[in-house]
């Protein structure tokens, strides 16, 4: 965090949370909170809660949270950074230069001056089309029925014949080769100097979220190889984290995305109208854009080529869609090869019915898998339907399971009886039942652990205490930051402990000190618990008398978990004995009291 605290604090607090979401998400008010549909799960029914109260956004659906900040870093994919140039604009306040250390600043000027290059090299590209000698170009992309509207938005350009104008044109702007050749549009040898990457190819330019030009695409006009080539990765270029078009896609109201492979697929598509669509970058898809993706929608409708190579890809991108959780339908664009060639010849209306009659991606992949049978003869016959058996084992939820099975034998007239015993023989010999669950983000597999059950007690203590912080006074004297065992839970623990005692608690404040995005979260998540009984009883309509025994058993429980903590690491840790010892004693002593609310 490079600005001081009280900016920090007073940009956040002058950017109403309530307002700021709600120029992205519809809420609605119930009681002292808003909801409405959260932007960063699919959603049918409203769990994403924003407390005007805490300044506080927090989903109980997937678990998104944290302040004005990280709403702005989740929902735009920005940096702290950008977030707050945003909102002190918002709310009119002028940020300071900002403090930074020397290797902050060489990497923040580097990655500038990268982003400065790439803007300045599109844009002279983008004169270049547009210019007498950028005729083969502006030829190119009309002759592909774009129009000048399309290729202003996508700010299309033109490399000329010329193997260094650009480099001299960057140079002329105050650029070294060093970072020219940094930025990936020029290289250098012995015999050319430094010459451009890109000469006589129409040029896409590749954008972020944040519309920053951060690498290019350039295609022969004509056949050549190669056909496109395109930016190396660079510091700012990382193409397994970005997708092409996604910064217009992003705010697309639609509820799915298109994926396909092509520049010109989403190009032509969005001038369709179908403005749902990107690509990822020349590479495979990755895991890394299905988790962005993820972000805005969890329903894929893939559009990748008809041919072989595409089919292949269609069939991977499933398989990393399923990873993440996310559901994928494929579409048919036969008789055509791509998007691109089906909406120029069929129109938008045709392509729209084909995204509707898009084919779930498990009957997407049984059908690839039926063309390797001759389903005429027995033999074969028995090892599809083995297959398809083996297939249907992934599910591990019984109920979907079985819809899929009716489904397929509905469909490839199977008797399903049949196909259920051989689903069970399946299941027995080969043990392939271990459900293949999507990964959870972070790529553990969850399960309780005792250790949950303890983080859930000081989650409740710390959302009870932000909400009804005169509930600190009974349990002051049993209660410090050290009990909160995890790093993380100690810090905010110790903050909100601070802010009680000086009445000045400021939840949303304590989010901001947390750069990571992650780290935001589980903090927004410390403030956002239900107050319940350990057991998960709410509490809202109880008593007194019983929210009392409730809070007590939370509070015995985060005490003796700290106390089993620094019983088993008395070794390590100094302070430890001096807590056990205290500790014990507290602990009886509490266990011994009538609490009251
Ligand atoms: P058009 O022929 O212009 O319609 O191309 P397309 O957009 O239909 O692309 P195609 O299906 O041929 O390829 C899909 C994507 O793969 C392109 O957008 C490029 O990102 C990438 N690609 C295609 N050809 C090459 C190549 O020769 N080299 C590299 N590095 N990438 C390529
Ligand atoms: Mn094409």
């Amino acid at each position: 965090m490079y600005y001081p605290e009280d900016i920090v604090e007073e940009v956040r607090a002058r950017n109403n949370i309530v307002d700021v979401v709600g120029e992205h998400v519809r809420l609605q008010k119930k009681g002292s909170t808003y909801f409405g549909l959260c932007p960063f799960h699919n959603e049918k029914t409203p769990s994403f809660s924003v407390s005007p109260g805490k300044q506080m956004f927090y989903c109980f659906g997937c678990g998104a949270g944290g302040n004005v900040y990280s709403f702005l870093m989740q929902y735009e994919n920005a940096t702290f950074q950008e977030a707050i140039k945003t909102l002190a604009d918002r709310a009119g306040i002028k940020l300071p230069e900002i403090e930074m250390t020397e290797d902050m600043k060489r990497a923040a000027s580097e990655k500038q001056v990268l982003l400065d290059i790439n803007k300045e090299a599109a844009k002279y590209f983008y004169y270049a089309l547009r210019n007498p000698a950028g005729k083969n170009g502006y030829e190119y992309f009309k002759g592909r029925k774009l129009s000048d509207e399309t290729m202003k938005a996508w700010g299309l350009g033109y490399s000329n014949v010329n193997p260094d104008d650009l480099v001299k044109y960057l140079r002329s702007k105050g650029y070294s080769d060093e970072m020219i050749i940094k930025a990936g549009l020029a290289s250098h040898d012995e015999k050319r100097g430094t010459h451009d990457k890109f000469w006589n190819r129409v040029m896409f330019p590749i954008q972020d979220t944040n519309h920053r030009v951060i690498g290019f695409g350039g295609r022969v006009m004509g056949d050549g190889e190669p056909k496109y080539l395109n930016s190396p990765e660079t510091p700012i270029f990382d193409k397994s984290r970005n997708l092409y078009g996604l910064n217009f896609a992003r705010s697309s109201k639609k509820n799915h995305m298109i994926l396909c492979e092509g520049y010109m697929d989403v190009i032509a598509m969005h001038q369709a109208g179908f403005n749902e669509a990107v690509a990822s970058l020349g590479t495979a898809f990755t895991s890394g854009q299905a988790a962005i993706l993820k972000r805005f929608t969890d329903s894929i409708v893939l559009s990748y080529d008809s041919d072989g190579a595409g089919t292949k890809a269609a069939l991977r991108a499933i398989g990393i869609l399923r990873e993440n959780g996310m559901s994928g339908r494929v579409l048919d664009l036969k008789p055509y090869k791509d998007p691109d060639e089906f909406i120029k010849n069929m129109g938008p209306e045709e392509f729209q019915k084909r995204i509707e009659n898009a084919r779930n991606s498990f009957f997407f992949e049984i059908d690839i898998l039926k063309r390797e049978y001759n389903t005429d003869d027995p033999e074969e016959k028995t090892k599809f339907h083995r297959e398809i058996a083996r297939k249907l084992c992934t599910f591990s939820d019984d109920v979907e399971r079985n819809n899929y099975l009716e489904a397929i034998c509905r469909e490839y007239m199977i008797d399903p009886a049949s196909m259920r015993k051989l689903v069970s023989a399946t299941v027995n010999q080969t043990g392939l039942a271990t459900p293949i669950k999507p990964k959870p983000k972070t790529g553990e597999v969850k399960r309780s652990t005792p250790e949950d059950g303890i983080k859930k007690a000081q989650r409740i203590l710390l959302t009870w205490l932000t909400e009804e912080p005169k509930v600190y006074e009974r349990i002051s004297e049993y209660i410090s930051a050290r009990d909160f065992t995890d790093g993380l839970y100690a810090k905010v623990a110790d903050r909100v402990i601070e802010g009680i005692r000086s009445g000045n608690l400021i939840p949303a404040a304590i989010v901001s000190e947390f750069e990571d995005e992650e780290e935001q979260k589980e903090v927004a998540g410390m403030f956002n618990t239900k107050i319940s009984g350990l057991d998960g009883m709410p509490l809202e309509n109880e008593s007194d008398i019983d929210r009392a025994h409730a809070l007590k058993d939370v509070v015995i429980k985060v005490k003796e978990s700290s106390y089993d903590y620094y019983s088993r690491n008395l070794s390590s840790d100094v302070k430890a004995l001096d807590e056990v010892i205290k500790g014990k004693k507290l602990l009886e002593k509490l266990k011994n009291t009538t609490f009251s609310i």
